[in-house]
């Protein structure tokens, strides 16, 4: 078989970029390890920047993001038992979405679905080969057990941080940057209305903790734990509890408690591979780059990634100009080390680092009552935060 553009990875990336590519009439394949159910509920991301909500409203897709999402003008920093305003709006003319990234996949699926654009899902052995050539191709072993070779003019690797197609460059093309912190997230999604209109980001002496939601009847929140703990570790009352310590201030906020429906834990690294692409193999999103959690930043790097990636390859492939191709990797990384240095940035001053000596946690401390106090510091702060605008 033959097609313009094989996708690996059917999350965010891989479904924005197919749909991206069907909008300019470059033809795609995805191709997904997991079932359409998994992709569709597996809970992560849940801020949406603004350029990638404009970005579903300019394709048309932004129907129920404008229903359902939460616009946010604001959030909370909390430390000090006491709640620190960041006015996003005010400072920047901009707002977040809370809109949770599986509700994005299930409105791509369905725009897929709609128009009969191709999502293999449950495919497995998924292998690229020939990516020094003009002609790669994708094999793989598809749901009913037949074996497919896909023959391409280019292979998108969107499969994610774990996924195969970073691992198929021939050693020494890529270079990594990697960095670890000493801690890991434990997220849980609550049955139970939001404790508080906006997100608050909490500073504590025992461990960071965040308050979010995906809708009025669900909560989601985040607890800072050890390196290496278990979820085992963590029933349910311990993991109120917690919350209940950390977020609590000096005018007795309580949190609404109610039946945990997912739980799972999120190790805090920061990965970049460079270049993000080699021959006819581009990366985009996981597969190329993590943040940290912290500054809500990944799913809409890997938007801003392939929205790049959508129009490089119209050009190369539609009108034979090889240049935004060339330098899709260059423009791509500096949004991603921008994005990189404020998540960074962000959970170095919220976490409770248990390497760090006293003059960091005072240091930390500073720094977030810079960002409150100082209006340039915020403003500052929040245009990071909100998303630079794509180019
Ligand atoms: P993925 O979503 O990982 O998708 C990759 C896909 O490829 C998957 O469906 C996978 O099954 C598939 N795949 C993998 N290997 C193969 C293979 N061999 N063959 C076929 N398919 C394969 N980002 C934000 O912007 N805002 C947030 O609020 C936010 N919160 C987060 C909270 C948590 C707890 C976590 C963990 C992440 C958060 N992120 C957030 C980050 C965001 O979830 C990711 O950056 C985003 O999912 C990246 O999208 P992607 O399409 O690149 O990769
Ligand atoms: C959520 C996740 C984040 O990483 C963040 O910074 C804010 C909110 C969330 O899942 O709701």
């Amino acid at each position: 078989r033959d097609v313009e553009v094989g996708i690996v990875g059917a999350g965010p990336a891989g479904l924005m970029l197919s749909y991206l590519l069907h909008l300019q009439g470059v033809e795609a394949v995805v191709l997904e390890k997991h079932s359409r159910h998994h992709v569709e509920q597996r809970v992560r991301a849940g801020v949406c920047g603004q350029p990638t909500v404009d970005l579903l409203r300019d394709i048309g897709l932004g129907a129920r993001l404008e229903l359902e999402g939460l616009p946010h003008h604001g959030f909370s920093l909390r430390f000090d038992r006491r709640d620190h305003r960041v006015p996003l709006t005010e400072l920047t003319g901009k707002r977040i979405t809370v809109y949770g990234q599986q509700e994005i996949a299930k409105d791509l699926i369905r725009a897929h679905a709609e128009k009969n654009l191709p999502i293999e899902f449950e495919v497995s052995d998924v292998a690229l080969h020939d990516l020094d050539t003009e002609r790669p191709c994708v094999t793989y072993v598809d749901a009913t057990g037949n074996a497919v070779r896909l023959r391409c003019a280019a292979v998108a690797g969107c499969d994610g941080f774990d996924g195969v197609s970073r691992h198929s460059l021939p050693s020494g093309v890529l270079t990594v940057y990697e960095h670890e912190f000493p801690y890991a997230w434990l997220g849980v999604l609550a049955h139970t209305p939001p404790s508080h209109g906006e997100l608050i980001y909490a500073a504590h002496e025992r461990g960071f903790a965040l308050h979010s939601m995906r809708s009025p009847e669900l909560t989601r929140l985040y607890l800072q734990i050890d390196l290496g703990d278990r979820l085992e570790h963590w029933p349910d009352e311990r993991v109120w509890e917690e919350l209940q310590r950390r977020l609590d201030t000096v005018d007795g906020f309580r949190l609404r408690e109610g039946p945990l429906l997912d739980k799972s834990i999120t190790s805090m690294f920061c990965f970049v591979a460079e270049p993000m692409c080699h021959g006819r193999l581009f990366l985009a999103g996981d597969a190329a780059h993590i943040v940290p959690p912290t500054g809500p930043k990944g799913m809409n790097l890997a938007v801003a990634d392939v929205r790049r990636l959508a129009y490089a390859l119209h050009r190369l492939l539609r009108r034979c100009d090889p240049e935004p191709a060339r330098t899709y990797s260059e423009s791509c990384l500096r949004r991603v080390w921008c994005a990189q240095q404020f998540s960074c940035q962000m959970t170095a001053m919220l976490h409770r680092d248990p390497d760090a000596d006293d003059f960091a946690r005072r240091l930390a401390l500073a720094q977030l009552r810079h960002t409150v106090s100082s209006r340039p510091a915020a403003a500052s702060f929040a245009e990071d935060y909100v998303g630079l605008p794509f180019e």
